[in-house]
């Protein structure tokens, strides 16, 4: 993996969560029962049925995202990564990722995962003050948050932990004492996501605000500054890390390599070896529909269509504009065939390099401070 060569990457969702927080819109469910037996035979079923599909490539990542993937059976955990080297050539560097939750029932699985395969840790922290988690309707207290972050740190070789900021009535002095904390307790990476209300939500359905635009902007800044003057830059809108340890898996799908995603409402990107089309692939999002689908035909895919290169042009343009390096020139050449000055409107790439927003240089195409403070009027722009 390379910034011209993105990678190949495996995604496996778990749908399932121990209670559903009211900010949260992501595929996950609260369930009485597991059958864990049936659901690891259910994502083995669908791993195979992608293996056949993507021909010879090597794998360079591999993530357990939900829900709740730490409470899946570490055994589950296990025999999928087995199962992606018997199919795939793995690389050295394969980079294995799981998202888990703080509760110490979890933490004191963290040995079994590691012992499983998975070198890479990322907590949803969410906060280290009690108030703020208990009004994010969390299970954990900050005590167990950094319990969790020491045991990651004794158990794995690189570990993340995310925030939520921009919660109702939080300063930014509070948000700056805060990252003071993590960072004294960080590794190498850290998600600092600014809470956004999801319709749908207890959130949305309770009336809680978004923060307005300026306040957004000044604790994004801040954390920005911060977090740079301590050797974790920003890499992407959201992410932070040193030089290096910035997740490999998520840089795959932002550089716009292909992956595949098995699991409810998992999505993938898979690209022809003949044909050089990129194809997207959704699964079925419902947990029980998905699982009968996989059981009755070996997948559970509920849409596959063929990208048409506008679309695959905006889409790389829409993700690596994220990040801190931008769109390279040369793999989007190499992943579109065309030049990226081709693939945006040129008139408003003109007009927001003049303002500041953009660089555009031999390199390819990225945002300033400014511009990614306002991405989403600048891809507007761009891709009118
Ligand atoms: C799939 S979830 C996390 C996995 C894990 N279940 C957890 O909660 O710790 C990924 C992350 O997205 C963030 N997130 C989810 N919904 C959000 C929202 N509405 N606003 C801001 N961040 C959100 C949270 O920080 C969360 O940790
Ligand atoms: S934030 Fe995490 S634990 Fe909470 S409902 Fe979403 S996926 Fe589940």
């Amino acid at each position: 993996m390379s910034s011209v060569d993105p990678g190949f990457g495996v995604y496996i969702h778990w749908p399932f969560c121990r209670s559903k927080c009211p900010y949260c819109d992501f595929n996950s469910h609260v369930a009485a029962a597991i059958d864990q037996d049936r659901w690891r035979a259910a994502l083995a079923r669908e791993l195979a049925h992608f293996a056949g599909d993507t021909g010879a490539r090597t794998v360079t990542s591999i993530f357990f995202g939900g829900g709740t993937p730490s409470l899946m059976e570490p055994e589950t955990v296990a025999g999928l990564i087995a199962a992606v080297g018997d199919y795939w050539t793995v690389a050295d560097t394969l980079e294995i990722t799981l998202e888990a939750n703080p509760t110490s029932v979890e933490a004191g699985r963290f040995a079994a995962f590691r012992e499983a395969g998975v070198n890479r840790l990322s907590l949803g922290v969410q906060s280290l003050d009690d108030d703020a988690l208990a009004f994010l309707g969390r299970e954990h207290s900050a005590a167990e948050a950094r319990d969790a972050i020491t045991l990651a740190a004794a158990h794995f070789p690189r570990f993340s932990f995310d925030l939520i900021y921009a919660r109702p009535g939080q300063t930014a002095r509070a948000w700056r004492r805060e990252l003071a904390e993590a960072l004294d307790i960080a590794g190498g990476h850290l998600s600092l996501y600014q809470l956004t209300i999801e319709p749908g939500t207890a959130f949305h359905l309770s009336g809680v605000a978004a923060a307005d635009d300026d306040r957004g902007a000044a604790l994004y800044q801040a954390a920005r500054e911060m977090l740079s003057a301590a050797g974790l830059p920003a890499y992407e809108i959201s992410n932070h890390a040193r030089p290096g340890e910035e997740c490999r898996h998520n840089m795959t799908t932002w550089r716009g390599g292909d992956y595949v995603g098995i699991g409810p409402g998992a999505h993938g990107r898979l690209t022809g070896d003949g044909t050089g089309a990129t194809e997207a692939v959704n699964q079925t999002r419902m947990p029980a529909h998905w699982l009968a689908a996989v059981e009755a035909r070996g997948h559970g895919t509920a849409r596959r269509t063929r990208l048409r290169a506008g679309e695959r042009s905006d889409e790389l343009v829409m993700m690596g504009l994220r990040l801190a390096e931008g769109i390279g020139r040369e793999r989007f050449r190499r992943l579109t065939g065309t030049d990226i000055g081709e693939a945006v409107d040129g008139a408003a790439l003109e007009r927001l390099r003049d303002g500041g927003f953009l660089v555009a240089d031999d390199h390819g195409l990225r945002v300033t401070d400014t511009g990614g403070l306002r991405l989403n009027a600048v891809l507007v722009a761009l891709l009118a």
